[in-house]
């Protein structure tokens, strides 16, 4: 959570193995969350947070943590699309309640659509009426996702796209070039700052392997600045 506790609603966008997981957890190390939640489609979480097996078992532990320190995350189980939707739910009712936390929903398209999302999902995404929690929601595919998220964004992170139709939508979603989307590889990116306005690009750090990249940001503004001057990231004019 930023200090300031202002509403922090980012969404991270990207063809598979494009760089999202790897900007999310450079995030995570740099924000150092003591309270985060994550709904871990993937497993990946491990560095960041304890799983816990069931919900039932992530409320019992944000009883317990009150208004403390606790990092968990939860693997969905439910087979099914339904299931999983119905699971992911349910956190997000969880999150909500508990609050002051960084929430990590990977795979967004799994369980939302463009006209549907869960109502606590809804209401923690929407600017203004709920700033206790900072989302970080991932997609692979940007129209999939419900649009009161990505509309409500206060940072939109585009990794690269291979399919035409999505490097149209970000690119008007962020209010960049066509050709600016189209032109990412592998670990670059581009974002669009809401809170500055400021469009930017860099390119994500792979671990073990040396080269230019933007170092995490410790907010979605200052630190990312600093970053770009050493790193050789650049922030982009608005077309
Ligand atoms: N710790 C790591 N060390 C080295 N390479 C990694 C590491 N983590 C991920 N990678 C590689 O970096 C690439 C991007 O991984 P990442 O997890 O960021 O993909 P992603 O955009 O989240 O994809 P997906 O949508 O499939 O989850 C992959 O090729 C992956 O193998
Ligand atoms: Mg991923």
């Amino acid at each position: 959570m930023s200090a300031s506790n202002a509403a922090q609603i980012w969404a991270v966008i990207g063809a598979s193995g494009t760089g999202k997981g790897l900007w999310i957890k450079q995030q995570l190390a740099a924000l150092q969350p003591a309270r985060l939640v994550c709904w871990d489609f993937k497993n990946e979480y491990g560095d960041y947070a304890r799983p816990v097996e069931t919900l039932e078992g992530i409320r019992r532990a944000m009883l317990t943590a009150g208004s403390g320190p606790l990092r968990i995350r939860y693997l969905p189980r439910g087979a099914g699309e339904k299931n999983v939707r119905k699971e992911f739910e349910t956190l997000c009712e969880l999150v909500y309640a508990w609050g002051q936390c960084v929430f990590v929903a990977e795979e967004l398209s799994n369980v939302t659509t463009p006209g549907w999302a869960p109502a606590a999902w809804r209401k923690m995404t929407t600017s203004g009426r709920h700033e206790a929690v900072h989302i970080i929601g991932a997609t692979q595919n940007p129209a999939l996702v419900d649009k009161t998220f990505l509309g409500n964004c206060t940072l939109v992170h585009v990794c690269a796209l291979r399919e035409y139709p999505h490097r149209q939508y970000v690119a008007r979603s962020i209010d960049c070039p066509l050709q600016s989307v189209t032109d990412l590889q592998q670990f670059e990116w581009i974002e669009r700052d809401y809170a500055t306005g400021e469009l930017r690009n860099g390119r994500v750090q792979v671990p073990g392997k040396a080269g230019r990249a933007n170092g995490p940001r410790a907010s979605a503004t200052g630190a990312a600045r600093a970053c770009q001057s050493s790193t050789g990231g650049s922030a982009i004019a608005t077309p």
